[in-house]
């Protein structure tokens, strides 16, 4: 008898030893505190936002000036303001709380009227991250009006001899017809507009404007150019520079961050192997150069002249977790887990004090350090609500991949 109850003694021993260890894994799995820790900062620093701007009348934030402790903002047609509304909307969707709601409508407002922007290529990242978010989330019918109007707009600016999209009306007189890399994050709207329209001419365009890009925007290391102007006349490149990177021939971090999210996407929408190929090439790339540093956060270019003392772009590792949190879903194996874990060493990293803002400094942006265009000497090592709409998007990709 005595013996029998030793021996349940010491299986109950065992059982709430495991039950012990299975509730304090689950409470310790590091990512699970990334997330928590990160969005608490998130909710303050996003409502701070919210409120601060509430009486500025059609204002969204662009950077910060931390010398003069002062908010830089900018009206709709600036590229960026969608990216705040849209990080309103992932807060929403992570808490469910109606107030954040109501804040994501109140900016996508500010936005909508740029479903007309036919100036410039940037109407993807404008309607796209705030309306199409709304849209995700709600299934608000008005929202879906404007994302079709957006999709025409961004149709007007497709020459179809040349087969892409021009990106910039520029008056520079180096460049005929300039197609930057970044243009392929816009292509997500119109793949959008196919799917929910089914009017052909929707794909034919984005995936006319993706296999040109592969052909002529990309080095054989898989690295791509910045700028490619092409001839209107022979409808071939006529040169390929940089804008924003360090020298023609560089390797500038946050368009080639672009080129991959823009490449997942359309495998994502068309399951074209091409496009995965390319994908998993700038990947590769990116995480295997020598210049990548150990904690995963890009130097502003991979080749810039003062590596190792060159600045880091937040905004980059930012966009390229988020990328590559969604490849590993589209890959398998060792490929999938090395994408995976570049993801989450990425995000450990912007959820440190080195580049995550205390609540209430940082003029309400939720990450420090990035830097927007160093050769034009503008928006260097500051916050980006760029930066900051791609690292909540990257947080709640993981959250929904691990079904938590
Ligand atoms: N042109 C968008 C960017 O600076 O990444």
């Amino acid at each position: 008898m005595k013996q029998k109850m030793k021996s349940v003694k010491y299986l109950a021993r065992i059982v709430f030893f495991i039950l012990i260890s299975t509730i304090s894994c689950k409470k310790t799995d590091p990512m699970q505190e990334v997330i928590s820790k990160s969005f608490d900062v998130i909710e303050q620093q996003a409502l701070g936002m919210a409120e601060y701007l509430d009486d500025k009348e059609g204002r969204l934030p662009r950077s910060y000036v931390k010398e003069k402790d002062e908010i830089i903002t900018s009206d709709s047609r600036w590229w960026c303001s969608g990216f705040f509304p849209g990080v309103l909307w992932y807060l929403y969707e992570y808490t469910g709380d109606p107030g954040h709601m109501g804040w994501a409508e109140k900016y996508s407002a500010r936005v909508e009227k740029e479903k007309y922007n036919t100036y410039d290529h940037d109407i993807g990242f404008q309607i796209y991250c705030s309306i199409g978010n709304g849209y995700r989330l709600t299934g608000r019918e008005d929202y879906r009006d404007v994302m079709v109007v957006a999709g025409k707009s961004a149709l007007e600016r497709y020459n179809p001899d040349l087969g892409v999209i021009r990106s910039w009306d520029s008056n520079r007189q180096k460049w005929q017809y300039p197609v930057i890399i970044d243009n392929m994050m816009n292509l997500e709207l119109l793949m959008w507009n196919f799917d929910h329209t089914m009017e052909q001419k929707f794909r034919d365009v984005a995936v006319s404007h993706a296999d040109k890009t592969l052909e002529h925007h990309f080095r054989p290391d898989n690295s791509s150019y910045h700028v490619v102007s092409y001839d209107t006349l022979t409808g071939l490149p006529h040169v390929k520079q940089t804008h924003q990177g360090a020298f023609d021939e560089s390797i500038w971090a946050r368009g080639n961050v672009w080129g991959l999210y823009g490449y997942v996407v359309m495998y994502r929408e068309t399951n074209l192997e091409r496009y995965l190929d390319q994908a998993t090439a700038i990947a590769n790339l990116l995480i295997d150069h020598p210049n990548m540093p150990e904690d995963g956060i890009p130097y502003w270019d991979y080749l810039a002249p003062e590596i190792p003392d060159a600045l880091r772009d937040a905004s980059a590792g930012a966009i390229m977790a988020s990328a590559l949190i969604e490849l590993s879903t589209l890959t398998e194996g060792e490929l999938s887990q090395k994408y995976l874990s570049m993801a989450e060493k990425q995000l450990t990293t912007l959820a440190s004090p080195e580049y995550l803002a205390e609540p209430g400094t940082n003029g309400f942006f939720v990450l420090k350090r990035s830097v927007g265009h160093l050769p034009g000497n503008s928006e260097v090592d500051v916050p980006l609500t760029y930066a900051d709409y791609y690292f909540v998007e990257a947080l709640l990709r993981y959250k929904t991949l691990k079904g938590w």
